[in-house]
């Protein structure tokens, strides 16, 4: 009799096996993007954490790029024999294996020491291209030197064209297959949580910092036991050899050169022999204007809401700029992507892949690379579910007739 209970309960109990494993125990409860944004705040000092997380003044332009994705649902079709779903598609002419690129963003290894590294090898493992940033923490060459996967430069057009040159070489020379051109930039946006903050980049060690460290003890540690974290493509520059990083990033943070023009992407073009791609257009005109200039593909993007706050969401310009284009150049789309369903969207609109920055910054904040690999494949299974969902078998089956606008029910006072 007395058995009865604990057979009922044992009918239903799975006991979890006891994970040790810090990482593995933080990324077992992580379902969703969104989780392991919740664990990187809790993990990373304050200003650490909006660095990665914020945008532009207002921060209008960063919640757009969400907003277009919610404003945007679908419209399924059943009994479609969805039984193998292959998510893979080509882009610049090789394969990948879901419509993703992992986005350029500096200063990674503030974040978490493996930094530029963690991310390229998770890039690799998951079959997806990673794009090194300019501001990377990490060498063009030790990126080349862990990755055995596809891999981007991206460059800011700086005053310093000498140097810029000489970082086109270096990527030709470790064999980047693309050059990425961040045109959104020609000052940089003010983004209000840093400097409430006092977040810079070198970073101050104000009290704040020295408190928010304490706090948040894995991080410091993990920071101070790591070496420096310095602009390693910089070095070798007209700054110096690097040894001092403080004035090596005062240097790299002059060069923004609010002179770039379209001559500078024909500059650019005769220079590099590979792919290029332009990052940052938000108009059909800019679009077309780069296509008559000959690059391989164009990036939709306002830098993830982070340059000028009201810069349209990108998610929008896609079929504009793909019926515009869309014959000559493949059209990237990035800014909010959070979750697979997010790049179904923008692919059914008819973008080649998406870009996502912010995913696999705080997958990483929260447990380095096994929680950038956590994200990727939370993003390729969530992709894979919605294509079954919707009754897409393949990637060339996704278009504009499977979505449908949401309406917006407008506040009423
Ligand atoms: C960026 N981004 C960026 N872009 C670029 O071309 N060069 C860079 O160095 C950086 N740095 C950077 C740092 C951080 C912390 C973030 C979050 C973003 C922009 C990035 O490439 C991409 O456009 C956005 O991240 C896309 O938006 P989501 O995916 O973050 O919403």
């Amino acid at each position: 009799m007395m058995l009865r209970p604990l057979r009922a309960f044992r009918s239903v109990a799975r006991l979890r096996r006891l994970e040790l494993n810090r990482s593995d125990r933080v990324l077992r409860s992580a379902a969703s993007v969104a989780d392991l944004r919740r664990i990187a705040r809790r993990r990373l000092p304050g200003g650490v954490f909006d660095y990665v997380d914020g945008g532009a003044e207002d921060e209008r332009s960063l919640r757009a790029n969400s907003e277009a994705f919610a404003a945007i649902g679908f419209r399924p079709r059943v009994l479609a024999g969805v039984h193998a779903v292959n998510a893979s598609t080509t882009l610049l002419g090789r394969p990948l294996s879901i419509p993703l690129v992992l986005a350029p963003t500096g200063f990674t290894r503030i974040v978490h020491p493996d930094g530029e590294l963690a991310v390229a090898r998770a890039a690799a493992a998951a079959g997806v291209p990673y794009a090194l940033s300019t501001l990377g923490t990490r060498s063009i060459e030790q990126v080349a030197g862990t990755s055995t996967g596809r891999l981007w430069f991206q460059v800011y057009v700086w005053r310093d064209r000498g140097l810029v040159q000489q970082m086109v070489e270096r990527a030709e020379a470790a064999s980047y297959e693309a050059i990425v051109l961040t045109v959104d930039t020609p000052v940089l946006g003010r983004r209000e949580r840093d400097i409430r903050r006092g977040f810079s980049i070198p970073p101050s060690l104000g009290i704040d910092t020295l408190l928010g460290g304490l706090v948040h003890p894995s991080w410091t540690w993990a920071f101070l036991a790591s070496e420096p974290i310095r602009f390693e493509n910089v070095i070798g520059s007209s700054v110096g050899d690097g040894s001092n990083p403080i004035a090596l990033a005062e240097y790299t943070m002059r060069q923004f050169d609010s002179s770039l023009s379209w001559q500078d992407v024909e500059w650019l073009r005769s220079i590099w022999p590979r792919a290029l791609v332009v990052k940052g257009i938000q108009t059909v005109e800019d679009a077309m204007i780069a296509a008559d200039a000959g690059v391989e593909a164009v990036a939709l993007s306002n830098h993830g809401g982070r340059q000028l706050d009201g810069a349209p969401a990108p998610l929008a310009l896609i079929a504009p700029v793909v019926d515009a284009v869309g014959d000559r150049v493949e059209v990237i789309c990035d800014g909010g992507v959070r979750r697979g369903s997010d790049i179904v969207k923008a692919v059914a609109l008819g973008a080649r892949a998406c870009m996502s920055g912010r995913a696999y910054l705080y997958g990483l904040g929260a447990a380095g690379e096994r929680g950038v690999d956590h994200v990727l494949g939370l993003l390729a299974a969530d992709l894979k579910r919605t294509m079954a969902l919707v009754g897409a078998s393949s990637v060339d089956e996704l278009d504009r007739s499977l979505l449908q606008s949401i309406a917006v029910r407008a506040e009423v006072s």
